[in-house]
């Protein structure tokens, strides 16, 4: 991994390949490991692959009060001091809020966003107190109980059964961070945006993966973003909850791997035409 400092705090990176830039931003309580078996289908295919440790996630460092734009900041200092632009930038969740974000105050830097089972609604009144109750939790708690049984509900339930490993690997990597980061990314998803003029007036293509059986974003929500950008890629799975990444991974890999295609053809011919 590398690193940057930015205002002060390490964040932490790993850049691989060559070729259109795809920037992959990991969840909530995840980090960008969580993408080293679906990047190299990328690679493989040509792509640069850039992932990122959002701030209090894997090697990066806690940033008290970070809010989500602050997020998207931080992503922008790596793409600037790596001097990629513009980007193909795909987030999962939490990591789409922070794309979304991105999109709002750097959309010049992107040919694409793809929402990995995220959206851009702000947190209801509900989804806060909810979160509320998460953060006194890990207080009174700790952040290893809270990632154990936070993140098996992630996905379905018939492939938790039988990938057990790979949820003990998640739990494992997820007990070693920070109780502050965790509360600090709960606290800035608690008080971001809305996006939802954010993805109206956006001007690249915007892929959406939703979950058929995700439990964390409400049904109506995912299809209802979808109206929202002027070019779109929208894509069920059937079978998946909130981690397409995993449990179909093959299928979106594809769709990946086409919309940055796609996205990448476009930028090109609008730069011709300039
Ligand atoms: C995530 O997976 O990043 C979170 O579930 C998103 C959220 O809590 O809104």
């Amino acid at each position: 991994m590398n690193t940057i400092n930015y205002e002060g705090h390490t964040v932490a990176y790993q850049r691989e390949g060559k070729g259109t830039p795809i920037v992959l931003l990991h969840g909530f309580c995840e980090d960008s490991r969580m993408w080293e078996d679906f990047s190299p289908d990328l690679l493989e295919e040509g792509f640069q692959v850039i992932r990122i440790d959002l701030p209090g996630f894997g090697q990066s460092a806690v940033i008290p009060e970070v809010s989500i734009e602050g997020m998207a900041h931080a992503v922008q200092a790596i793409l600037e001091e790596l001097q990629v632009d513009p980007v193909v930038m795909v987030g999962h969740s939490m990591g789409g809020y922070v794309g979304l974000a991105f999109a709002r105050l750097f959309p010049q830097q992107l040919m694409g966003l793809g929402l990995f089972h995220s959206h851009p609604y702000a947190d209801t009144p509900e989804k806060r107190a909810e979160r509320q109750k998460s953060v006194a939790f890990i207080k009174r708690q700790g952040p290893v109980l809270f990632v154990k049984q936070m993140l098996p509900n992630l996905f379905a339930p018939s492939f938790a059964r039988s990938n057990s490993f790979l949820l003990e690997k998640m739990i494992y990597r997820a007990s070693h961070y920070e109780g502050e980061g965790i509360i600090a990314a709960q606290q800035a998803m608690a008080e971001r945006a809305d996006e939802t003029a954010t993805l109206e007036a956006l001007e690249v293509p915007v892929l959406f993966i939703i979950g058929e059986e995700d439990q964390t974003v409400a049904r109506d929500k995912n299809k209802a973003q979808t109206v929202l950008p002027d070019t779109a890629s929208v894509h069920m799975l059937p079978k998946a909850a909130h981690m397409g990444m995993f449990e179909a991974k093959k299928d979106t890999q594809l769709m990946v791997r086409q919309f940055a295609a796609f996205c990448s053809e476009r930028a090109a011919d609008q730069n011709r035409s300039a």
